[in-house]
């Protein structure tokens, strides 16, 4: 395994950002697992399965392709929820579970953001971090980038989405969203994205001292 940088946290609280900046900075490739629980949640639903059929949505899982991950469709609203409704069953989680372990294997590191890494898929991860940001924060910057990208929706639905999205996440028996014990919480809700992004790096760069790894 080479360094492995797990970065947890809610819906829109910077990790993705933050995650493609560390892998920028390191030349690490970086993961963003939600595509996985999005890809699950879009495949089905176009072909009509139930979101809560655990064996139909297990089946969609385990035929996800890769190329898929690059779809546009996966980055809207609509397939957020639809990943965190599929997200809950635990032979989903399963069946994407190989090939974010295998990710994390990459040398010389790899960087992989999502609600478990730290927790379950990479617990052996030489960095952690949990970014988190108040509800309020998190739903402002997620309405600008939906509107950004053209959706036409209000504040008040995504507040309600992102509450809701927190509460499934939380809740659900099987790998639910929590900070690792050895994570290093990063709360975004006051720092811009550079002052976010520097504080993440030297939570990075301070572990990676602490292993032996040189930071560049
Ligand atoms: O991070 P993103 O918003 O794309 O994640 C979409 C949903 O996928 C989350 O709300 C969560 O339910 C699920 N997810 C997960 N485990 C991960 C990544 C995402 O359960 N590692």
């Amino acid at each position: 395994m080479g360094f492995v940088i797990a970065v947890d946290g809610p819906a829109a609280s910077g990790k993705g950002t933050i995650a493609n900046r560390l892998g920028a900075l390191y030349g690490y490739p970086v993961l963003d697992s939600g595509l996985l629980y999005r890809g699950v949640g879009v495949r089905l639903s176009e072909s009509g399965g139930d979101l809560d059929d655990a064996a139909a949505a297990t089946a969609a899982a385990m035929a996800l392709e890769p190329a898929e991950l690059e779809r546009p469709q996966l980055r809207t609203r609509a397939a957020g929820e639809l990943a965190s409704r599929v997200a809950i069953h635990p032979a989903v989680r399963l069946a994407l579970r190989d090939f974010q372990v295998q990710f994390a294997a990459r040398e010389p590191g790899a960087v992989i953001d999502g609600r478990d890494i730290g927790t379950v898929i990479a617990p052996a991860a030489q960095a952690k971090l949990y970014i988190a940001a108040s509800a309020k924060v998190r739903a402002d910057r997620r309405w600008k980038q939906l509107t950004g990208q053209g959706e036409t929706v209000t504040y008040e639905e995504i507040l309600a989405d992102i509450l809701r999205r927190d509460e499934r996440d939380c809740g659900r028996a099987e790998s639910p969203m929590t900070q690792a014990s050895d994570a290093v919480l990063l709360d975004t809700s006051e720092m811009t994205i550079e002052q976010a992004f520097d504080a993440a790096r030297r939570i990075v760069e301070t572990a990676r001292a602490r292993s032996g790894n040189l930071p560049g």
